[in-house]
């Protein structure tokens, strides 16, 4: 079976605006996965060819400026190599679309994959045939799948055939389209602390599909090469409440199933976040025949606890050893650092030996520890303040603890200008 993919490489978006909708237009490159092309070796080989994907009536807010806007003009004379989608969206609503009218002026690629795409159950056909473009945008939390079906060009007014997918074009030269079914999420990755609770967003709208179509939504969590299920549930968009079976395969875990029913919101609740939960979350929703995916990414963040190993540091004549302990962060990855500041600098300085690392150390719940032993010379003087500096990925700016060294002169010092005022004091009363 031929199998052709496209992916649509945004390096530029223009739109047409006219009474509160927008076209949107979006740069891209077809690539199809070979055929006859790299059969050996077993690699997939890609070949890319330039193809675009127009939105048509995108909602605008009635705010929006459109002067900045340039229209898209179809070609004037159709061109059967030229690859057009042309999608309408107003039958189903892309949630945030809005990012991708601002993508070109705040200079954010968009990435953009288009592949053939066949419905369950179903052979590949032309008629209608299906697509799926999966579009990001760099920088931004926007990403969506959508399902394209084309649709059927009347057979007198379609005299060109698109030379590479076989399918009749429109009067204008575009492969006309509409938005059938699609999934999004407003997040890509999303940072939590430890034991604390998520929400991991992906929702879904569909067009002219039955409502007593099944919905299957599957969660599943991929890290390091394992898979495993987070949650299931099974219901249909005309459901009663006790029609719906949810399997919950990871405790504390959760969907609203009345949630995903009416607003097609099919977001997980995981409570209680461990090491493990960290990974690739899948969101797949299949209805009826169709299925597209979401990927978010769950890191968990956990600032070390920091502290020295003395509240008091007291110079002697040989060296000392100062610890500084970080416990209990995640992930991996903390910096120690001493600096040493003197009484007669304005500015700390790099001690010049930054002592010895322990190795880390993992706790039962996944998180880490570490501490750096530094070797302070007798030759430090009194007054200095040794710093160590913390940073780690859970910590906005770097953790500053310090200690200052104290002279033990200093207090033999005073030892002997007491006993100095009292001897004098002594003499004092004994010569009058
Ligand atoms: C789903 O509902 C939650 C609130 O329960 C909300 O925060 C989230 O944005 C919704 N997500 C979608 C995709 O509609
Ligand atoms: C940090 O360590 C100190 C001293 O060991 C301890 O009292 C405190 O509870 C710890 N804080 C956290 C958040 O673990």
């Amino acid at each position: 079976m031929m199998m052709i993919a496209v992916i649509l490489f945004g390096y530029f978006l223009t739109c047409v605006c006219a009474d509160g909708v927008a076209d949107v237009v979006l740069s891209c490159a077809l690539v199809e996965e070979g055929v006859g092309l790299g059969g050996m070796g077993g690699g997939a080989a890609f070949t890319r060819t330039p193809a675009t994907l127009v939105f048509r009536d995108v909602a605008v807010a009635p705010d929006e400026s459109l002067e900045t806007l340039t229209p898209f003009v179809p070609p004037s004379v159709p061109d059967p190599d030229l690859i057009l989608f042309e999608a309408k969206v107003s039958s189903v609503e892309i949630p945030n679309a809005d990012v991708l009218l601002h993508a070109d002026c705040n200079e954010q690629e968009v990435m953009c994959e288009i592949s053939r795409y066949s419905p369950r159950g179903s052979e590949e056909s032309s008629d209608p045939a299906y697509f799926m473009a999966s579009i990001s945008v760099d920088g931004v939390d926007f990403s969506t799948s959508l399902i394209l079906q084309t649709v059927t060009v009347e057979k007198e007014h379609s005299t060109l055939i698109q030379n590479k997918l076989g399918l009749p074009l429109s009067q204008s030269g575009t492969l006309l389209t509409e938005v059938i079914f699609l999934v999004f999420s407003h997040i890509k990755s999303v940072s939590v602390p430890l034991r604390g609770d998520v929400l991991l967003n992906c929702g879904f709208r569909q067009h002219a599909v039955p409502l007593s179509q099944e919905v299957n939504i599957e969660w599943r969590l991929q890290h390091r090469g394992k898979g495993q299920k987070v949650i299931e549930m099974k219901t249909r968009l005309d459901a009663a409440e006790d029609d719906t079976v949810v399997h919950e395969e990871r405790r504390g875990s959760s969907m609203d199933a009345a949630q995903v029913v009416r607003e097609g919101n099919a977001s997980v609740t995981l409570n209680k976040l461990k090491v493990s939960d960290v990974g690739t979350y899948i969101c797949t929703v299949s209805l009826g025949l169709f299925h597209a995916q979401q990927v978010i990414q769950l890191h968990i963040i956990q600032p070390p606890n920091v502290s020295l190993s003395q509240e008091k540091f007291v110079l002697t004549k040989s060296p000392q050893t100062l610890s500084c302990h970080c416990s209990k962060y995640y992930p991996l990855d903390a910096q120690m650092e001493w600096l040493s500041l003197s009484p007669t600098d304005t500015e700390p300085v790099v001690f010049p030996d930054q002592g010895s690392l322990s190795s880390h150390r993992q706790h039962g719940d996944g998180t880490f520890s570490l501490s750096s032993h530094l070797t302070v010379p007798p030759s430090v003087s009194p007054g200095t303040k040794i710093i160590c500096i913390v940073s780690h990925r859970a910590l906005d700016a770097p953790l500053y603890m310090s200690i200052v060294v104290e002279s033990p002169e200093t207090d033999s010092y005073w030892w002997f200008l007491g006993f100095l005022i009292i001897t004098v004091l002594f003499f004092y009363q004994v010569m009058r």
